[in-house]
């Protein structure tokens, strides 16, 4: 070895000691006669002493080397004059005698610190230099636990972890696949896997009943914070299990990851239907870690006599404690928030309830007093309070409070830092209705089990499945799956798919359920999703070592890129120029 420590290991019960580190440069001090070196590995931060007493020559040598060098250095460990209480050797330095430069740096595009001067962009390009940042470096010390940590309990209860391919066949996620042209059969096309998900299930078939996998996934989809064309599942399959037994094992492993990863015991995750969700939260992955939920008007507002909740479909809000003395300015901002194409009301109604009892509202013409004090009772608001309310179409209006919600909580820091809100959201939709495509499609995948039988209206369908929902974000996501023949074939049917067209892209695993499948379900976790979750930061990005950025590239390596004229006709592909 070229150290015997490392940088983050001394300690006062090793003053005396003869030691070789090696290491970055982080900073250094010139002071007269003295030079001090902050030396950085993965492992903290030393400090290196040079100075005239000892070697002038060493000294002047320490005073040529810069950032980011690397260096090896002995000396003997010393308890430190002025200590600092910031690191964990702070108390210690190590008096240099030798010194050795194992590589020269130039100097880095951005400071190397826990907040750094770099754009995202220039770090992306410099990756291994952001990386060497502690707030990167801790990210995926954690990420590497959390792995561990998952093996360890699914491996206790006998789930095995089985690799399946990445050179695949369209997988049945809805989002469009990264292929790869075969060169072999030119004109022939792998698909990278959306996730595993036909695999898993035929491994069921083939009897291993409790499996698992840590798992890249690929998806060509519009990339946000939470979204990348990359990006790992915890993926899970189990035998002869219901919709209970799957809820108890995974919300088991998320408990022990929370326990064994922050020490928080997190207490039972609520459940709330698909239905709900929407209803009082305007969204399927309510962020609970604070209220505001919905209150509804619909049945006392309308048909008042006021056009716009006549017209409406729904009316409903959101109550606001203590902001009974909201400017008329913020009102505005919030109105036009919600005004937003994006978000697509229509407008923002409010009703004050002010502390002298009086109440202000922007339907006082419409109203009687006494009608807007019932509203505010049935929302169980109290004086000092102010009622917001968005009537409109159903959906849009639900989604539009939601968000709503979502922005008042983070203006009005609503939110409790460091607490988690962990839910199941059962209940969906087996189908839902796609506009573009004019046909019912599958909210989740098309093996997902229906709740009951088939017959009725398809869009009150209810599915076995379920979301796993944290602070907001959906963290994973499963269900039942159909391990009946007819029952397969009548989604498919309702679908929209003929026969010859389900055989064609899933006869083989309609073939393999011919051959005994056992009732089997299962889930799947976005890994970077729960690790920047326990990392409390917003962007996957900063939980993976080698993102893309947000327009799907690698700007380290420079990918995607063009490849040569030799391979494309290897490949068989034409590219046609215009
Ligand atoms: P689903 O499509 O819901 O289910 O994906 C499971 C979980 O993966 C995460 N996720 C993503 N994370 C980062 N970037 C993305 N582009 C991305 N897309 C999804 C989410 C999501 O909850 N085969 C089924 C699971 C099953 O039925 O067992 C599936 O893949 O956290």
């Amino acid at each position: 070895m070229l150290r015997t420590h490392t940088c983050g290991e001394l300690r006062v019960k090793d003053v005396g000691k003869k030691v070789v580190l090696c290491g970055w440069v982080q900073r250094r001090r010139d002071l007269g006669h003295l030079t001090f070196i902050d030396m950085r590995d993965r492992y903290g931060i030393t400090q290196l002493a040079f100075s005239t007493d000892i070697n002038p020559e060493l000294l002047n040598e320490a005073r040529l080397i810069h950032r980011e060098y690397v260096i090896q250095v002995s000396g003997i460990v010393r308890e430190r004059e002025s200590k600092n209480p910031h690191i964990p050797t702070g108390d210690i330095e190590i008096v240099v005698d030798n010194m050795k430069v194992l590589n020269p740096s130039i100097t880095p595009p951005f400071t190397i610190e826990d907040q750094t001067d770099g754009g995202e962009e220039i770090r992306m390009k410099y990756r291994y230099l952001d990386l060497r940042r502690n707030p990167l470096k801790n990210n995926l010390i954690l990420r590497h636990q959390l792995a561990l940590e998952t093996r360890k309990y699914l491996d206790a209860l006998g789930f095995l972890e089985i690799e399946t391919p990445f050179l695949i066949k369209s997988t049945p996620e809805g989002a469009r696949d990264f292929v790869v042209p075969s060169r072999i059969h030119k004109g022939e096309f792998y698909a990278l896997p959306q996730s595993p998900q036909t695999f898993k299930q035929i491994l069921m078939v083939a009897g291993y009943d409790r499996y698992f996998q840590i798992v890249r996934c690929f998806r060509d989809e519009d990339l946000r914070a939470d979204r990348q064309p990359e990006f790992t599942q915890i993926d899970c399959e189990m035998s002869f299990v219901e919709q209970e037994d799957i809820l108890q094992t995974f919300e088991g492993l998320i408990k022990h990851l929370f326990k064994a990863i922050k020490n928080i015991d997190l207490p039972s995750f609520q459940r709330m239907s698909y239905e709900d969700a929407m209803n009082y939260y305007g969204t399927d992955k309510p962020d609970l870690r604070f209220d505001l939920k919905f209150v509804h008007f619909t049945s006392i507002l309308k048909n008042k006599g006021f056009q716009v909740f006549d017209k409406a479909d729904i009316i409903a809000g959101i109550v606001l404690k203590n902001q009974a003395s909201v400017s008329r300015k913020q009102i505005d901002e919030w109105t036009e928030f919600v005004k937003d194409p994006k978000i697509g009301a229509n407008g923002l109604i409010y009703i004050k309830y002010n502390h002298d009892n009086s109440i202000k509202s922007s339907i006082d013409k419409y109203f009687t007093e006494e009608q807007l004090k019932e509203v505010l009772n049935v929302a169980n608001a109290q004086r000092g309070d102010v009622l917001l309310i968005i009537a409109g179409e159903k959906i849009k209006t639900l989604k539009a409070l939601g968000q709503l919600r979502l922005h008042l909580a983070k203006q009005l820091n609503l939110i409790p830092e460091n607490s988690y809100a962990c839910l199941w959201v059962l209940d969906f939709p087996l189908f839902e209705y796609d506009e573009e495509e004019q046909r019912w499609v599958s909210v989740h995948h098309p093996f997902t089990s229906p709740i009951g039988d088939l017959s009725g209206d398809v869009a009150n369908i209810k599915a076995n499945a379920y979301d796993m929902v944290i602070n907001g974000t959906e963290v994973g996501g499963g269900s039942i799956r159909i391990h009946d023949k007819q029952v397969q074939k009548k989604v498919f049917e309702l679908l929209g798919f003929t026969e010859e067209e389900a055989s064609k892209q899933f006869g083989f695993l309609m073939n393999a359920f011919e051959y005994g499948a056992p009732p089997h379900g299962g889930i799947a976790f976005g890994f970077d999703r729960l690790t920047a979750i326990m990392c409390g930061t917003d962007s996957i990005r900063d939980v993976i070592a080698f993102p893309k950025n947000n327009a799907g590239k690698d700007m380290m390596i420079d990918a995607p890129s063009a490849i040569n004229q030799k391979q494309l006709e290897e490949l068989g592909i034409l590219i046609h120029q215009n």
